[in-house]
């Protein structure tokens, strides 16, 4: 079979490595690709960018491609699904409808409002002096402000004060600083609580759970500083046992999907849920008003009672960094789950699971993510890659005209471990990454970190 995965990160490199160690594939294309899928078994990168949804159908029609699979959020939300659908090509993703559970925050809050998903409670504005005025007589701190539109992790703003307020609002609606994803803006109340990230694949009918994954997304330690595209990830939560990605499953995902059906919209591909778990919900509360199970949801989970889950967001692809510790825990059978939930069925899908704990440490340019500087020779991979159970994932590399490897972009690689534990698993990546080396690479120290503290 031949593939073509769209994207260009860490995300698409541990698809493209992980789908080419199926024998049923011979080649994947991968757009516009990095350094990493320019090597990697069976790849080759096509320069394509991944929003020239003309060109990847051109592509895919010339070259027999039997299955395409979209990495990032751009190319679903411009109806990439549906124009391959149309020619009647095989493509792993939602339809542009079915996508605006991402695309479009103000449609997520409202499904999610009339299929009474837990999630905060917000309201919707189109102007300026509206939105100030509303937040003038809410006057509780902090509040959440988000563009509707896709904004590139951009969108959301936690304010403290007035003042913080009042200027995002004046620079979405005023300075127009998203275009129109800032047409329509979200007010939410603040959640606290630990975040995690569900992810399922499902077929239109039923669904193939996943993980429940951990994202860091400050820059710094200990969860401080502005907000990157993701920092590190590991699998699984200790926070989240089995019982409760069940729960999610049930009360979340089913009546989203449940929902968009009823409207017509049918969804497959990935659906990502990014939730809010408050465990300060006292255990004295009555569990059955909360969110948590009752003794009417028949779920086996003893610790959820504690918990309240809410909806932060939903995404309609997987995550980044979050699928490179997901996709390193499936052996076998992705190809299958791919193909079966683009087809509209997945049949008997046998797919091979491995027990391991995988943490994935992603290291950037100094800067990220603001200014940085591009165009660094990176050396060390391949000795970082004999750390045993480390794989490293490209994302912002490429190979420059000497044939050298160098920097390219914010997030540079995703270097990815497992092991039999998360500790044993956070200390390989760790030892790995003392391998690679460019200018002014920047990482997190602390990633996974949160699993071990006492919840
Ligand atoms: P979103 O794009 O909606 O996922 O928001 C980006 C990030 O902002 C999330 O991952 C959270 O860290 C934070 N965030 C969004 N909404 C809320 C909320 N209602 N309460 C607390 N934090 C939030
Ligand atoms: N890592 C967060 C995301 O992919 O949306």
């Amino acid at each position: 079979m031949k593939l073509l995965i769209i994207g260009n990160g860490a995300r698409e490199h541990s698809l493209a490595y992980k789908l080419s160690q199926d024998t049923r594939v011979e080649e994947i294309f991968v757009a516009p690709g990095n350094g990493g899928t320019a090597n990697e078994f069976k790849c080759k990168n096509i320069d394509i960018k991944a929003n020239d949804i003309k060109a990847l159908l051109e592509f895919a029609k010339s070259n027999s491609i039997d299955l395409t699979v979209t990495g990032g959020e751009e190319a679903l939300s411009l109806g990439i699904v549906d124009l391959f659908v149309e020619e009647g090509l095989t493509i792993f993703g939602p339809t542009k409808a079915a996508a605006e559970i991402e695309a479009s925050k103000s449609f997520a809050k409202d499904i999610m409002s009339v299929a009474s998903i837990p999630t905060a409670s917000y309201e919707q504005f189109e102007d300026y002096d509206n939105s100030v005025k509303y937040i003038e007589t809410n006057n509780t701190y902090p509040i959440v402000i988000k563009a509707d539109g896709l904004a590139a992790g951009k969108g959301v703003v936690i304010a403290y004060n007035i003042d913080e307020a009042k200027t995002f609002l004046n620079s979405i609606f005023n300075d127009k600083i998203f275009g129109v994803a800032g047409n329509k803006v979200i007010i939410e109340e603040f959640m606290k609580g630990e975040e995690a990230t569900y992810t399922a694949i499902t077929d239109g009918d039923s669904i193939y759970p996943l993980d429940i994954s951990q994202d860091h997304k400050p820059i710094f330690d200990n969860d401080t500083g502005p907000n990157t595209g993701g920092m590190g990830a590991y699998t699984p939560v200790p926070l989240v046992d089995n019982a409760t990605f069940s729960f999610v499953t049930r009360n979340v995902v089913v009546p989203m999907l449940r929902e968009l059906h009823g409207r017509g919209i049918p969804y497959r591909g990935v659906i990502y849920a990014g939730l809010m778990i408050d465990h300060s919900v006292a255990k004295d509360k009555d569990d059955s008003k909360r969110g948590g199970c009752g003794s009417n949801c028949g779920c086996a989970s003893n610790t959820i009672n504690t918990n309240e889950i809410r909806v932060v967001e939903f995404n309609a692809r997987f995550g980044d960094p979050e699928c490179q510790v997901i996709v390193s825990r499936l052996d076998t059978g992705v190809l299958d789950v791919l193909l079966g939930s683009a087809g509209g069925e997945f049949g008997d899908i046998e797919v091979k699971r491995n027990e391991n704990e995988v943490v994935t440490v992603v290291i950037a340019s100094k800067g990220y993510p603001s200014e940085y500087e591009t165009g660094h020779e990176i050396t060390g991979i391949e000795k970082a890659e004999e750390v045993e159970g480390v794989k490293v994932y490209h994302a912002g590399t490429k190979i420059d005209e000497n044939g050298k490897l160098v920097t390219a972009g914010g997030r540079v690689l995703s270097v990815t471990a497992m092991a039999i534990t998360l500790e044993e698993a956070k200390v390989k990546a760790y030892k790995a990454i003392k391998e690679i080396n460019f200018k002014d690479m920047y990482y997190r120290t602390d990633i996974s970190d949160k699993a071990f503290k006492n919840i």
